[in-house]
């Protein structure tokens, strides 16, 4: 029996953290199947080559034979280039990733982090602006760019589902909806409704009764989670609030380098951590691998493999907590693999 594992570290330190994720799986020996790795391409160095971002290949090995998968990290440029489009975007959408789960919390006593956070933010994954249906036209007074915002009743009820289900698993059962009905009454305001309506739909019998359901505006959320982080426990969101509110999350525990995530659909899932390529770190060796390991950590839950995710969990926050072996972004001084050996050694 075995688990295979579709490794795609695309671009920049995408390909430094993945290697660490790699050894952590193997290191856990009988507490999970036996890993074979398939290394897959994709990325936009590989388009420049190739003039593909993501090949067919890739989608298909992982769809045929694959059990579960982690992604690194792309570097999708800031201007348009022709033919290109990022992977990861893509990816979530081929495989039906719905749910972009992101937890962040806080390991004390990490200097660089406010105390007791503990929250998960729970991304739609498929739609939002991310649908990027945008065109260019030329208006009466110059150019006119307009961009198709796209919230559907299915997208928002799945979401609102797994929300719902993983605050009923928390011990504090909170979940806040965020929003922008206010203002984007139709779309923000179809989600939110989908979302609090969940609880009465006909599958759900009564089990999300003790869920406390709160919900706040997306921009005072943001202030809010800087003045008070720890009042949120799960916090469900559209697309593109939920990637930059864990983004700002993450800068609550010292780091993005820290915060994992996985994006999940009904019969696959794929660890990576929050961050980006990191160009400004790229090459040096000393992007911080934590998110990544805890991504395959909560990869390996979500299929059932509750020890092994455990054991990556512990060996990770006993690092954090002991503060020795440190990348920069941390306050340290030591290496991406000295980072991974300590990690190893813990598990
Ligand atoms: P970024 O997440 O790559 O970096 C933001 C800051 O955090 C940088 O200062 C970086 O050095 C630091 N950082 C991130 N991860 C770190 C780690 N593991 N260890 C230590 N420090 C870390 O975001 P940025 O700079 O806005 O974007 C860079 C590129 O990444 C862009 O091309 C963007 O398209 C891409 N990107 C890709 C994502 C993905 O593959 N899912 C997600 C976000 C951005
Ligand atoms: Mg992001």
């Amino acid at each position: 029996e075995s688990l295979t594992i579709g490794l795609i570290p695309a671009d920049g330190i995408g390909r430094e953290v993945i290697p660490a994720a790699r050894h952590a799986l193997e290191a856990l020996g009988s507490d999970i199947p036996k890993p074979e790795f398939i290394d897959l391409l994709a990325g936009f160095e590989y388009f420049t080559r190739t003039g593909t971002a993501l090949p067919e290949e890739t989608v298909q090995i992982l769809r045929q034979d694959c059990d579960c998968a982690l992604f690194g990290s792309v570097s999708s440029p800031s201007r348009k280039v022709v033919g290109y489009s990022s992977p990861i975007v893509a990816l979530r959408k081929e495989l039906d990733l719905y749910a972009n789960i992101r937890p962040v919390f806080s390991v004390a006593p990490n200097p660089g982090e406010q105390p007791n956070v503990d929250l998960v933010v729970v991304r739609e994954n498929t739609e939002c602006l991310y649908v990027k249906d945008e065109n260019l036209s030329e208006g009466p007074h110059g150019k006119e760019a307009r961009a198709t915002r796209l919230i559907t009743e299915r997208a928002s009820r799945r979401i609102g589902q797994t929300a719902f289900e993983l605050a009923l698993n928390r011990p504090r059962k909170h979940l806040t909806i965020i929003h922008k009905s206010n203002v984007l009454s139709i779309t923000d305001g179809l989600f939110r409704e989908t979302v609090r309506g969940v609880p009465g739909l006909p599958d759900s019998n009564g089990k999300y009764d003790h869920v406390a359901v709160m919900e706040q505006l997306v921009d005072s959320a943001v202030y809010r989670l800087f003045r008070e982080p720890q009042v949120f426990d799960v916090m469900v969101a559209p697309n593109l609030y939920g990637d930059i509110l864990s983004d700002a999350a993450a800068a609550l525990v010292g780091s993005l380098g820290l915060i994992p995530s996985v994006n999940q659909g009904d019969d696959f899932v794929m660890g990576e951590p929050v961050h980006g390529s990191a160009p400004d770190i790229a090459g040096k060796g000393i992007a911080n691998p934590l998110a990544t390991i805890r991504s395959a950590a909560l990869m390996l839950r979500q299929l059932g493999y509750d020890t092994g995710a455990n054991r990556l969990d512990k060996a990770v926050n006993q690092v954090i907590r002991e503060g020795q072996i440190l990348t920069p972004d941390l306050g340290g001084t030591s290496k991406t693999q000295e980072v991974i050996d300590e990690v190893l050694k813990k598990i």
